[in-house]
């Protein structure tokens, strides 16, 4: 299993305060550097942390891959193609919200999703799909065309029991292996943390995961080297 990183939450201190510091590409060079995989960031429409210019960067900097997280929004498609990732993973986007707080609705977005992704292609730009651990939705995923489906483990992270994490581990292993089936890669995120991520890595179906909060939270107060080396080492460990 790889681990990309998710940067936006350096870029939202930055923001806190409208000055340089920290700088998420400093950020992401670092990762890179204790060992991760790719970095992940999303460009929102309305740019409340990262910005255009940290992706241009990123682009230009990183050694590993770009993952760019972005909406259907035909502003933000322009600039994917110009800048050219490695992987777009397609998330809902509301301005209210917090963070992304479920899987893209395929089946009923399924033109404008599709017309992203053929887009996407055009420009050699590999697309992932961020959706809920649904069966449905991982077909319709696989009918639209992406490479790639990212399955989110919002319900997981988020469970108040035991039974009930134990069930959502169930249904994300099931998306995974249908991804799978249906020759998608198959990534997954959302609320993985240090604890969580020990059970969910004994599912061999997924690739890679994107993890962003608990890192970035944990090198606050251990730095960001040790908060990412010790991520690779749970999920590394046998
Ligand atoms: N994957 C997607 C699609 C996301 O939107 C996010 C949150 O930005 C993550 C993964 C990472 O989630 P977390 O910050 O909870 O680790």
């Amino acid at each position: 299993m790889r681990l990309c990183i998710n940067i936006d939450h350096v870029a939202t201190l930055r923001q806190a305060r409208g000055e340089n510091e920290p700088d998420p590409v400093t950020a992401a060079m670092i990762c890179e550097l204790a060992g991760a995989d790719g970095i992940v960031c999303h460009l929102r429409e309305d740019r409340r942390h990262v910005s255009d210019r940290d992706v241009r960067l990123l682009r230009e900097m990183l050694k590993t891959k770009l993952d760019l997280e972005m909406s259907t929004n035909e502003e933000i498609v322009k600039i994917a193609c110009e800048i050219g990732p490695e992987l777009a993973t397609l998330v809902p986007e509301k301005r209210q919200e917090l963070t992304t707080e479920g899987g893209l609705d395929v089946i009923s977005n399924y033109k404008k999703v599709k017309e992203t992704i053929q887009e996407l292609h055009r420009h050699e730009i590999e697309v992932s799909l961020f959706i809920d651990p649904i069966p449905d939705q991982i077909q319709a995923a696989s009918d639209v065309g992406t490479d790639l489906i990212e399955i989110h483990t919002g319900d997981y992270a988020n469970a108040v029991s035991e039974e009930e994490a134990i069930e959502e581990l169930e249904r994300i292993r099931q998306a995974a292996k249908l991804g799978k089936k249906l020759n998608l890669g198959v990534n997954a995120g959302h609320g993985l943390n240090y604890s969580n991520i020990i059970p969910f890595k004994q599912i061999t179906d997924i690739d890679e995961v994107s993890i962003g909060h608990a890192i970035i939270a944990k090198a606050i107060f251990v730095g960001l080297e040790n908060a990412v080396r010790e991520m690779l080492r749970l999920i590394r460990s046998y």
